[in-house]
């Protein structure tokens, strides 16, 4: 298996002035290489910076200072429209709520990315059959959000996730909700859609659970990373 990084952030600097006299540096100097086709799980306390870290390595919010290099490219030097353009292209977001449109079954939900990125209905229901099969909900297609477990939701919003084909699904807290057992579900199904879709995962979690299917852990204390294994 290749050991290629795919992202790789460098001195990531992202403060926030808090009030006029007031600034709070929340990333400092960070920088973190993520490699292709593994699951990277970050950690550390609440405030660490690991959402906020997240986000700029997805292109949702430009750090004040670093680069983020996607192919060798450097993300944050395209204007807002390509960077939209580059996200839905390659990223794809799991968060602790899902989303989930509730007027719109689970079938339609993972389609509609895909329609709106040019796909008939019928060959965005194709391939999200493919995707709802491997998350274990080819019998609950055409239930809506609220016809569904929790567990099942948040199942949908990473087939979801998948839609667009991107290569990188970043996660934040995607077991934030669930009880044990629905975390350990979600934990094997990310495994193998890592396996059966090469795809490469980063993952912000608490759950031990979770963590444990890491290829690489990386740990941040205060805006800064202190372990990487
Ligand atoms: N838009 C913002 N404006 C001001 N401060 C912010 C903003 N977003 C985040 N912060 C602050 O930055 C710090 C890091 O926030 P972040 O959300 O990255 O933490 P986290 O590690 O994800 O925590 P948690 O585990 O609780 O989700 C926190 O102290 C937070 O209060
Ligand atoms: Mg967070």
């Amino acid at each position: 298996m290749s050991d290629k990084i795919i992202l790789t952030a460098e001195n990531i600097y992202k403060s926030y002035q808090t009030t006029k006299s007031v600034k709070l540096d929340v990333l400092k100097s960070v920088s973190i290489s993520v490699p292709e086709n593994k699951i990277s799980v970050i950690v550390g306390a609440s405030g660490a910076g690991k959402s906020t870290l997240l986000h700029i390595l997805g292109g949702l919010d430009r750090p004040d200072n670093g680069t983020v290099l996607f192919n060798d490219k450097n993300i944050y030097d395209l204007s807002d429209d390509k960077l939209a353009r580059f996200r839905n292209e390659n990223i794809g977001f799991v968060f602790q709520f899902h989303h989930l449109l509730p007027e719109f079954t689970a079938l339609e939900n993972v389609s509609i990315p895909q329609m709106i990125s040019g796909k008939t209905f019928d060959a965005a229901k194709k391939y999200s059959m493919q995707l709802l099969e491997a998350v274990g909900l080819s019998d609950r297609i055409n239930h809506k959000p609220a016809e569904l477990s929790g567990g099942e939701q948040q199942r949908v919003a990473v087939a979801r996730a998948l839609s667009n084909d991107p290569s990188i699904i970043l996660a934040d807290e995607p077991t934030g909700n669930l009880d044990t057992a629905n975390s350990d579900i979600l934990s094997k199904i990310i495994v193998d859609l890592k396996e059966k879709f090469q795809k490469t995962f980063v993952i912000v979690t608490h759950n031990f659970d979770l963590a444990k299917v890491a290829d690489s852990t990386f740990e941040m204390k205060d805006g800064v990373i202190i372990n990487r294994d």
